[in-house]
């Protein structure tokens, strides 16, 4: 027998990710093979000869991704939005669902000429990356409270300013102190916010309740502390006429848009789902009083 090839592999390992990764199984286990080879994941011959030692790196990593590890802490980096962005472990993957806060957050600014952006619990720092990224003439601020965490946001801001996008600012500090942290008084335009939102005792899979770290996920015995924290963040940050936008998944798709109602300073609160019908965010738009 001649030696294995790629793509002998790849049909091997991707039934063992259809658990963790479904319909992207593929597409994981090719970029666990290009990280292995070193190559971009588009480039890789199936026919490619694979020696001993890459064969037992690649099983190792499926492994590890059957296991529940999120695919971006094994390669080192995410696709969020277009954008390459580092992670790894110690900081939450973004997820693509966030892709439709971004763009909400996008058309709510669509009119307005350097507008002024936070985003709250930034993470990698993705959101507000990739909002500087499609409005060059924008002002973001992230404020995220974890130093991991802080790091990752630091280094994809630099990189990304490097390749020419609008710089970012980067806080590290609570949520309820993005107020004195970024000097933004009824000054900002848009906030964006995907805060941890699963109350403590929820089961979720192992991918987000051992692996992503735990204040990224988990927000109190209702799940709500983080995001009451936003929406009182936010009530002080915007203008008049600002916008919020802040992720609570399918649990909240009552409760989220009830607190922002009940706190009498936003209006237009809505709901938004993900693509496949759940509750994923709610925006609000700050009252005058
Ligand atoms: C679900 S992750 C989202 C990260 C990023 N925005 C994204 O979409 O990939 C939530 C983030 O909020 C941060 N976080 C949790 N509580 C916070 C707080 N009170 N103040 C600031 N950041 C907080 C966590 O460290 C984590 O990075």
């Amino acid at each position: 027998m001649g030696p294995m090839v790629l793509g002998d592999l790849l049909d091997e390992a991707e039934p063992a990710l259809r658990g963790v990764a479904r319909s992207a199984a593929r597409r994981e286990v090719v970029e666990l093979a290009a990280r292995v080879l070193g190559a971009e994941p588009d480039g890789l011959d199936p026919a490619r000869p694979l020696d001993g030692r890459a064969v037992r790196r690649l099983r190792e990593l499926v492994r590890r991704r059957a296991d529940g590890v999120p695919l971006g802490h094994l390669t080192g980096r995410v696709v969020f939005a277009g954008l390459e962005l580092a992670v790894g472990p110690g900081v939450f993957v973004p997820r693509v669902h966030s892709e439709l806060v971004l763009a909400a957050g996008r058309k709510a600014v669509e009119g307005i000429a350097g507008p002024t952006v936070v985003d709250l619990c930034a993470g990698s720092g993705a959101i507000g990356l990739a909002l500087a990224h499609a409005r060059p003439d924008a002002r973001v601020h992230a404020v995220e409270f974890d130093p991991v965490a802080v790091d990752f946001t630091r280094r994809n801001a630099a990189r990304r300013a490097a390749l020419g996008d609008a710089e970012v600012t980067v806080h590290e500090g609570e949520a309820a102190r993005a107020g004195a942290l970024t000097g933004l008084a009824a000054g900002a335009d848009l906030v964006l916010a995907n805060p941890p939102f699963m109350p403590d005792a929820a089961e979720v899979p192992d991918e987000f309740g051992r692996y992503q770290p735990r204040q990224a996920v988990f927000g109190g015995a209702d799940g709500l502390r983080v995001v009451r924290q936003v929406v009182e963040a936010a009530a002080g940050l915007l203008r008049p006429g600002g916008v919020l936008v802040v992720e609570h998944g399918h649990l909240h798709g009552a409760t989220v848009p009830g607190l922002l109602r009940e706190s009498g300073r936003f209006a237009d609160v809505s709901c938004r789902p993900d693509h496949d019908g759940w509750p994923l965010y709610s925006s609000a738009v700050r009252t005058a009083s």
